[in-house]
């Protein structure tokens, strides 16, 4: 572990990038917030006053080539992941990369290649599921092999509601991401069959939504992932796995439950950032940790690359309604 504190760059600072940027300026020790970089200069320069001494850069890949820049998050939206990540790569410079790795399945696959062409690990991929304290717990159980082997997964994945330009498309490719790394982890095997249901005549303002999406694992497991980004309600991910012998949840709300007045229950957050804010911590701080000791851990450019082509399969099987097969090519 090197002495000197990592030097992060962010590019991309909406909402996920500026929960980010102020995460590394405030709340990760070893990190130091050096510059941020969004096409929207306004933004740019209003993330880099509010957070200390930080350059303003309207091109990321300027933010890349700085040499006062050590690791970069990308929180660009998903188009622009490759084109930023490869250039992160080919400057030898580590990458915490949100998800999805990028929209479609070819362009996942050249940052895995770029990746093995740089000969070492590089790129972290934002799957922070994996390190939610309960989600990473439920991995835990699972692989101690108390339950026996996982046989069905149930996921639930709810939004209150989503922007007007959040497509039925982008129910599969931005939100099931989540669950389909998910489903690969707990499983520990890749999908083979993705099949995206619509209960008939529900569709909100053009969005086809809830949308439930059955995978097919490799070694015969089922998952189902309910995602509803419409719902109204508020921020809830909940997962339940059935084993050969016993089941066990998350999600279910570790807050205070309070009984009144004829009611039972706590409260949903409004919003992912509330629901997953010890996720993201740890998430970062386990990306700076690791660059800082000169390795790289967590989701891979595969994991990024799978689920992608996954989601690809998702959508053709959400215009089909029938079900469509996974085939990942040779990285
Ligand atoms: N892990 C999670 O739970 C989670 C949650 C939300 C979003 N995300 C991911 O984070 C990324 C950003 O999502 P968001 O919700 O913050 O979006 P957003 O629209 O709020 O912000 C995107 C920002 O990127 C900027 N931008 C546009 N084009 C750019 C370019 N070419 N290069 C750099 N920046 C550019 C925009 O000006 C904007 O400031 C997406 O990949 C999304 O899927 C992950």
């Amino acid at each position: 572990m090197t002495a000197a504190p990592l030097r992060v760059g962010v590019i991309g600072v909406g909402v996920m990038g500026t929960d980010h940027a102020e995460r590394l300026a405030h709340r990760v020790a070893g990190a130091t917030l050096v510059a941020v970089a969004d096409p929207d200069v306004g933004r740019a320069e209003a993330v880099a006053a509010q957070l200390g001494s930080v350059h303003a850069y309207v091109d990321p890949l300027d933010l890349v080539a700085d040499d006062a820049v050590d690791a970069v998050v990308v929180a660009s939206p998903g188009a622009f992941h490759e084109e930023q990540v490869v250039a992160c790569i080919e400057a030898g410079t580590y990458a915490l990369c949100e998800k999805p790795l990028t929209v479609d399945a070819a362009a996942a696959l050249r940052v895995v290649r770029a990746e093995r062409a740089a000969g070492r690990r590089l790129v972290q991929v934002g799957f922070m599921r994996r390190f939610d304290p309960e989600y990473a717990a439920l991995a835990r159980l699972l692989d101690s092999g108390e339950l026996g082997r996982p046989l069905l997964v149930h996921h639930v994945h709810r939004n209150k509601n989503v922007a007007d330009w959040f497509t039925s498309e982008m129910v599969v490719r931005d939100s099931l991401a989540h669950e389909v790394d998910a489903c690969r982890w707990l499983f520990g095997e890749e999908v083979v069959e993705i099949t995206v249901y619509t209960p008939a005549g529900r569709t909100a303002e053009g969005i086809v939504d809830p949308q439930v999406a059955v995978l097919r694992m490799a070694g015969g497991g089922i998952a189902t992932c309910e995602v509803f980004v419409r719902s109204g309600v508020g921020y809830e991910v909940r997962c339940e796995v059935s084993a050969e012998r016993g089941n066990a949840t998350v999600g279910l709300g570790g807050g205070v439950l309070v009984r009144a007045a004829s009611r039972w229950g706590g409260a949903v957050p409004d919003d992912f950032r509330e629901r997953f804010a010890a996720a993201y911590d740890a998430e970062v701080r386990a990306w700076v940790d690791a660059c800082r000791r000169g390795e790289v851990v967590g989701p891979t450019t595969w994991d990024g690359y799978a689920a992608t082509a996954v989601c690809e399969a998702g959508v053709a099987s959400l215009h089909s309604g029938s079900p469509v097969p996974v085939r990942l090519e040779d990285g």
